[in-house]
């Protein structure tokens, strides 16, 4: 496995194949709120049977990868993602998510800052890419403040790339 799971000095980032049934039940309860989902694409409420069931795929399709994050205090603070991973092309795109109760402290930017650091260090991947629907003006502002540089605009959805530096 490339993609392991890592601690840094106040995260742990789990591979979500490592993960407990508890474990998951809180990362789709926070998955399927409505503060997340509504931003997403796919923006239904789904069953915690088909979350268990894309969990067993994600132990066989390396082009997909899912991290879940804890602090110090074990707490669930929010979900990275790759998805696809095109490793020829050395390019992911990514997605995140930071459980409600842990938006709007900075804590999103310290997180995507340590992912960063630790993705690229791996040297499979030369750039991230961030596809976020344009009427989500927070996440918007978010993934400039991370580093990811607008590249266009298209039916509603706004294209964002990182380099690796
Ligand atoms: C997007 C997300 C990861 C950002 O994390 P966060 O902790 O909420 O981010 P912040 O509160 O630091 O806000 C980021 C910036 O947006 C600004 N902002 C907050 N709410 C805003 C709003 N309603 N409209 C415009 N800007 C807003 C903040 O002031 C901050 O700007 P700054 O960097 O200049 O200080 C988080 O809100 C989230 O998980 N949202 C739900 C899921 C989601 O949208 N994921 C991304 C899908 S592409």
């Amino acid at each position: 496995m490339i993609f392991k799971s890592f601690t840094t000095s106040k995260f742990k980032f789990v591979n979500f194949i490592e993960l407990s049934k508890d474990a998951h039940k809180q990362i789709w309860q926070v998955r399927t709120s409505y503060e997340v989902r509504q931003f997403m694409f796919d923006k239904e409420v789904f069953p915690f049977e088909n979350h268990l069931n894309f969990v067993e795929r994600l132990k066989v399709d390396n082009t997909k990868l899912y991290y879940a994050i804890y602090d110090e205090n074990n707490d669930f603070v929010g979900s990275i993602s790759l998805h696809p991973i095109n490793y020829s092309r050395r390019v992911a795109d990514w997605g995140i998510y930071i459980n409600p109760q842990y938006q709007g402290n900075g804590v999103s930017v310290e997180i995507a800052n340590l992912f960063f650091d630790s993705i690229f260090s791996l040297d499979v991947l030369d750039k991230i890419t961030a596809v976020v629907l344009d009427f989500n003006l927070r996440s918007i502002k978010f993934h400039e403040r991370v580093g990811f540089k607008r590249e266009r605009e298209c039916d509603g959805q706004m294209f964002f790339v990182k380099e690796r530096l």
